[in-house]
């Protein structure tokens, strides 16, 4: 089975709507066809000042919720980035492979430094996207489900293992991309022209799974949306309604035009109200079961320590490979 790879911060106590939509969704959904590696990124995560009690308090509220979720330990390793070291070890093999120019250009790095100020941001920010090419490259993925703001990340990483292959000998896959046109980019419901994001929302515009369902009733009821009355999805012109009619759709499963059709002649009261339904009834459980299994912390980590032991023998010989082709002087 051909493998696939993806990553989540645990800068949050909650994973979103954007996450679950974005990503997650597609993780639950591909683990069965392929052989599955997920991980937390901690090591990306401190990028940026982290508390360490709540790093690693979030490391574990990361994996009840990808297990909460559908992610099926005994199929898929969950794992913390930091227990395998090759994602560092072959990170800085290719940032000696990156040109500065090619990791200035990265538009996330130029979004998050202004907003601190470029000289402040630390070095780690700017070499992030080359430590998640190594992330991806270890394992060698056949497919990387992620949201539309990684998409340039992916790209780079393409470009990575295509010039360590051509500059060595191949021993990289290309990566593609998994990422799903309707919901890959999840909008702010309080300004729709910018996506939901942990870091840039307020707290009113972003939906978090583990909210207490009637936060998020609320806040779908006092969503944005536009001066108009006629509920139609339009990306462009209706943002925010658009949003409401994508997330909707995701989680009920009933089609955009089978929604439009139904509300026809309705307010968008109505809309918001029956979504804000749908939502509770998705949340609900799911808080349940990711808070049972946080009382049970010894079995969170065996699932963290399992996940990372099939990750390092995975990741370790991919890293022997690359030590070799570089010229390494490794002991038989
Ligand atoms: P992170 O932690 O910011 O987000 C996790 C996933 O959620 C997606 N996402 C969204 N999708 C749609 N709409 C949104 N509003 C939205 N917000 C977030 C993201 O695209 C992502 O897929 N750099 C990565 C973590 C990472 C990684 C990797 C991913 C590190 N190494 C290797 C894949 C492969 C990140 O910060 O995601």
């Amino acid at each position: 089975r051909p493998r696939v790879l993806s990553g989540i911060q645990p800068t949050a106590d909650s994973f979103h709507f954007g996450n679950y939509l974005g990503a997650l969704r597609q993780w639950v959904g591909l683990q069965d066809s392929h052989e599955p590696f997920f991980f937390i990124a901690d090591l990306h995560a401190i990028t940026v000042e982290q508390e360490p009690k709540v790093l690693r308090e979030r490391t574990r509220r990361a994996a009840a919720q990808l297990v909460a979720m559908g992610i099926d330990p005994a199929q898929s390793a969950i794992f913390a980035q930091s227990a395998v070291p090759a994602h560092a070890q072959l990170g800085w093999v290719l940032q000696c492979m990156t040109g500065f120019g090619e990791a200035r250009r990265m538009t996330q790095f130029k979004d998050k430094s202004a907003k601190q100020g470029e000289g402040s941001a630390s070095v780690g920010l700017f070499t992030y996207p080359i430590l998640q090419a190594a992330d991806i490259l270890l394992y060698r993925p056949q497919y990387v489900p992620v949201g539309e703001d990684q998409r340039q990340h992916l790209e780079l990483t393409r470009d990575l293992a295509q010039r360590f292959n051509s500059r060595y000998k191949k021993t990289f896959r290309l990566p593609e991309p998994y990422i799903l046109k309707e919901t890959a980019k999840i909008v702010d419901l309080q300004d729709p022209t910018r996506k939901m994001s942990k870091s840039a929302s307020s707290p009113s515009g972003i939906i978090d799974l583990l909210d207490d369902p009637k936060v998020s009733a609320k806040k779908i009821r006092s969503a944005v949306t536009d001066s108009e009355a006629e509920i139609r999805f339009d990306a462009e012109d209706k943002p925010g309604l658009s949003n409401l009619l994508t997330i909707h759709s995701a989680i009920s499963g009933e089609s955009i035009d089978s929604l439009v059709e139904r509300f026809a002649g309705h307010g968008y009261g109505d809309l918001k109200k029956e979504l804000a339904e749908v939502v509770v009834d998705f949340v609900t459980p799911f808080r349940d079961t990711t808070l049972a299994l946080l009382e049970d912390r010894t079995h969170l980590d065996q699932i963290l320590a399992d996940g990372a032991a099939r990750a390092n023998e995975v990741a370790e010989r991919t890293l022997r490979d690359v030590y070799e082709r570089v010229g390494f002087a490794i002991p038989a």
